[in-house]
């Protein structure tokens, strides 16, 4: 089992412990992945969420899975972009630090993401990639413990950019540490 990967597929399908939600800072749902989770989880998953009281961009929020095959859903919310200069890369990449350290709290040790920020909130995917994965794989490397990380990308072209910028930043000198069996 590689300990970071990039698949195509439909995150709320997934057979991860937890998988992430891509939410907006009301936690109520929305559109784009926050509403095909809602929609897969039931309703119960908007009374959890009330319950917590929304959550500010670059933070995160544990629900139970509900309906879903995942045990939790870990909720985040991944700032707008507005070109650039205006902290979206911390932003970014504090929402996955956040949801991961999240994860660790909580004993999960296998969580899917979905493309955080590139869709409605317009993050152009190639920069959003390199912010994502480099958070990721510098949380793997201080937590042996995480036996899993994913990228669960609902388009072929997404997961593409998200492999191309793996490939070009980060397989050379990760790849003898991530791309291995998991022994734990
Ligand atoms: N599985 C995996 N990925 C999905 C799925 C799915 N079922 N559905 C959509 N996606 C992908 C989109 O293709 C995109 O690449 O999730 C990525 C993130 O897009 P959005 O869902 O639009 O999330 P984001 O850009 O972070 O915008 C958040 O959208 O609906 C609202 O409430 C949400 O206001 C918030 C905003």
């Amino acid at each position: 089992m590689k300990r970071f990967d990039v698949i195509v597929g439909d995150i709320t399908q997934s057979d991860a412990q937890a998988i992430v939600n891509a939410a907006n800072e009301t936690l109520l749902g929305g559109g784009g992945v926050d509403g095909a989770i809602h929609r897969a989880a039931g309703p119960e998953l908007l009374e959890e969420c009330r319950a917590i009281g929304g959550c500010p961009t670059g933070e995160a929020r544990l629900t139970t899975g509900c309906r879903l095959r995942a045990k939790y859903i870990i909720h985040t919310v991944g700032p707008v972009w507005h070109g650039g200069q205006q902290g979206e890369p911390a932003l970014l990449a504090s929402a996955y630090r956040s949801c991961l350290e999240l994860a660790a709290a909580h004993g999960i040790t296998t969580v899917d993401f979905p493309s955080i920020s590139t869709g409605v909130f317009g993050y152009p995917v190639m920069q959003a990639a390199t912010v994502a994965e480099r958070a990721i794989l510098a949380f793997l490397e201080d937590h042996p413990e995480m036996h899993q990380v994913r990228m669960v990308c609902h388009r072929e072209e997404t997961a593409r950019i998200y492999r191309q910028m793996y490939n070009f930043w980060f397989a050379a000198t990760k790849a003898d540490r991530l791309d291995v069996e998991h022994k734990g």
